[in-house]
Parts: C-alpha cells; sequence; structure tokens
C-alpha cells in the first residue's frame, strides 16, 4: 500500500525519537537531523515531534526560530550565508554580495526557483581577519572575491548533481 509523504515523515521522526529518546532532551538532536533531511523543519514536522516528545507546539517554535540553523521555511539545499559584520563590510562584503546575487538572480532573504540556493546574511563567523567571509552550509570561505563566486558555486552545483542522482534529495512536506 502507498503512504502518503506525511506518514512517511511520521515513520521517520517516530524512528528519530526511538533513536535519540523520547524526551524534551532529544529536541534538538530531532531537529537537527530533520533540517539535515529536509533543509527545513515544517508545521507538519513540528507537531508530530510535539506529540512525540509530549512537548506544546508552541516550544519547539521557539526553538526553532532561536537558533539559525534551524529553518522554518523552506530554504535550498545550499545556503549560503555572508558576513555583514564590520571587518567582513570593510574587506568589500559588498561587491561580493552584488556577485552572488547577479550570479543566483536573486537577493537576500530568497532562494532559488529551483530550490538549490538560498542567500542569506550573517553576523561574524570568527574569521575576522580573512574577510570577506562566508559560509555555504556548515563550510566557511575566506578571502571571499566576486572572481572567486563562480568557482563557489559551481562547487555547490557539482555537489548538488552527485546528490540528485543518487535520489538522496527529499522534498519539504
Ligand atoms: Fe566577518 Fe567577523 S566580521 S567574520
Amino acid at each position: 500500500m502507498l503512504r502518503t509523504k506525511g506518514e512517511r515523515l511520521r515513520d521517520e521522526l517516530v524512528a528519530m525519537a526511538d533513536k535519540y529518546g523520547r524526551d524534551r532532551s532529544s529536541l534538538l538532536n530531532i531537529l537537527q537531523e530533520v533540517q539535515h533531511r529536509y533543509y527545513s523543519i515544517s508545521e507538519y514536522a513540528m507537531q508530530v515531534i510535539a506529540d512525540l516528545l509530549d512537548i506544546h507546539p508552541v516550544e519547539i517554535h521557539s526553538v526553532v526560530s532561536f537558533y539559525s540553523f534551524l529553518n522554518a521555511r523552506p530554504r535550498g539545499e545550499f545556503v549560503i550565508r555572508l558576513c555583514r559584520t564590520i571587518s567582513c563590510d570593510m574587506a568589500g562584503k559588498d561587491q561580493v554580495a552584488r556577485q552572488l546575487e547577479n550570479d543566483l538572480g536573486i537577493t537576500f532573504g530568497e532562494t532559488t526557483p529551483d530550490g538549490k540556493f538560498s542567500l542569506e546574511w550573517a553576523n561574524c563567523l570568527g574569521m575576522c581577519d580573512q574577510g570577506p567571509a562566508l559560509l555555504v552550509n556548515q563550510r566557511v570561505y575566506t578571502h571571499v572575491t566576486p572572481e572567486k563566486i563562480h568557482g563557489i558555486l559551481q562547487e555547490c552545483r557539482q555537489r548538488f548533481g552527485v546528490h540528485a542522482m543518487a535520489g538522496q534529495k527529499e522534498k519539504h512536506i
């Protein structure tokens, strides 16, 4: 019998709750895993997690909105976060930002229509002496110039191609 996406997600969440434990101390582990698999944490996922851990859904919303690495709304597979704090600002982050926007055809706060890339601002990434700095998911790039953007995006596209061929890309539910 065919199961719906919602049923499959629920089964995955049950498995995660069994793996990490069905109490509130497991919440962050479960949220991180959902984020990793789906690139965001849907309203439905939050409801199911709330039931499984016996926590009020409002608490889960607060945790998701507190941590910048957790997203309630769908983001691209590659979330590019460019530091806008003073050292990176002075090192030329505006030119890097313009290049990113031109190459991707979106502005900061947006996701490309194919769901591959999202552009976001970040505050200091701790690489102030090596700015401009940006993060692509968990990977840090330093001394970024507009000329380097094409190569960084190309690298992501190649990785995306491998994931898509392996059928690993999940859809947001
Ligand atoms: Fe950009 Fe610190 S100011 S990394």
